[in-house]
């Protein structure tokens, strides 16, 4: 069932419009709440009326239109769903989402959310085969959108082959899948950290790492749409916060390590920050000026957060995430760090010049528990996000149990 679950439907101009009808009465069946919205080309295939009459909602299509905008603007329509998906997505529509082209309502707000974004390709078999359609594809599913068929078969324009939208019901039990593990995790509490940290040097200089905070902002957001009650306590990174997580931001190591203590107790800790191994021994008040010398930073270990969090006590989570960023022998190199700071598991990640990890869309990770180790497929870090925390709602409530 897809109780109380807002799904925000967005028909673009193809052929297999009209099948968003049946669509439409099916999520609702479903007890789904549908808000769609049309682009221009789209009312030439289904008519706003039916659409508005099936969903139960208005149907929005006009960006500059003052009513749709000052009743609801293209953030609050993202902000206010569970789920977009694209039905059906022409090659123009997807040609425009791979872009950041935003010069409609439909693909402004796709650019505006942060949401999970579904697209169901409806093409003629040389559109879907042609170069363009192949790369826009590779950068969607490399950003974690998650692409839905399409089927081969006749065509409406005469042809035979791949292009043809996947049926409603297996539209729907796509989405139903994504909302299968919602709630397995309420009632627990989570905590994440994030991003790199920012060590100062002067008041203006400071020492930092690559990291982006994707992977981290992912896992909290991933966390919280299984119900988790989730903290995530970041450092200086250009990610929005997450929506339904609790966000503190913070700057140093030991800015980040106060700030978990102060999250505790949680059933689940994920340390995914790049946590900056030193910090400056004595940070100056004032701007190092130059004067021709050579100066020199004595560095001074910082507190190790995840060994910290592991700790044997009565605070120490549940289950207890660390993450090894690594360069060559990946596993063999992250297998003893386990131990070393006693977590339970670890998520390492070769992050070696060329992988593209660090700021990156995409990771390939292997996941070292008490049983060994496994290599996952290279996957967006939105992938990456939601299989972990699956694997974390098994361990905690396995299947079996949760019936
Ligand atoms: O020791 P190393 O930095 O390779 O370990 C990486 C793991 O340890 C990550 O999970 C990272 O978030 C965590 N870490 C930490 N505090 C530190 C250094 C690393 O929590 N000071």
């Amino acid at each position: 069932m897809l109780q109380n679950k807002r799904i925000l439907l967005i028909i673009s101009g193809g052929i297999a419009a009209y099948k968003c009808l049946e669509l439409i009465r099916r999520l609702r069946e479903q007890g789904a709440a549908v808000r769609c919205v049309l682009t221009k080309s789209a009312t030439e295939f289904v008519t706003p009326l039916s659409v508005a009459a099936l969903s139960g909602d208005k149907v929005y299509g006009d960006l500059f239109s003052l009513t749709d905008e000052h009743e609801m603007g293209h953030i609050h329509l993202s902000r206010d769903a569970d789920l977009l998906i694209v039905v059906p997505a022409t090659a123009n529509i997807l040609a425009r989402m791979a872009q950041g082209i935003a010069d409609d309502l439909a693909t402004t707000v796709l650019l505006a959310t942060d949401k999970k974004v579904m697209a169901a390709p409806s093409m003629n078999v040389r559109m879907w085969e042609h170069d363009s359609t192949v790369s826009n594809l590779e950068n969607l599913r490399r950003r974690g959108i998650e692409i839905l068929g399409p089927d081969s078969g006749d065509m409406a324009c005469g042809e035979f082959g791949e292009g043809r939208m996947v049926e409603p019901a297996e539209i729907l039990a796509a989405i139903q899948a994504h909302f299968k593990d919602d709630g397995r995790l309420s009632g627990l509490r989570a905590l994440v950290t994030s991003g790199p940290t920012h060590e100062p040097i002067d008041p203006v200089r400071y020492i930092a790492n690559r990291s982006s905070g994707k992977q981290g902002h992912a896992i909290a957001s991933a966390l919280a749409r299984l119900g988790a009650d989730t903290t995530l306590i970041t450092g200086p990174t250009r990610e929005h916060d997450p929506s339904k997580v609790e966000v503190v931001h913070v700057e140093t190591a030991r800015e980040m390590l106060a700030a978990c203590e102060n999250a505790l107790p949680t059933d689940i800790a994920v340390c995914a920050a790049a946590v900056s191994d030193w910090r400056v021994t004595q940070e100056a008040d004032q701007k190092i000026k130059k004067d021709g010398s050579e100066p020199s930073l004595s560095l001074t270990e910082n507190p190790d957060i995840l060994r910290t969090l592991s700790q044997p006590g009565n605070d120490r989570p549940r289950l207890v995430v660390g993450f090894a960023a690594e360069t060559g022998d990946v596993i063999e190199k992250a297998v003893p760090k386990r131990k070393t700071k006693g977590c339970d598991w670890i998520v390492a990640n070769d992050v070696s010049p060329g992988t593209g990890t660090f700021g990156g869309d995409a990771n390939q990770v292997h996941l070292i528990t008490e049983t060994g180790s496994e290599s996952w497929p290279q996957m967006s870090k939105q992938e990456v996000a939601d299989m972990l925390v699956r694997r974390i709602a098994d361990h905690l409530h396995p299947p079996a149990a949760a019936e």
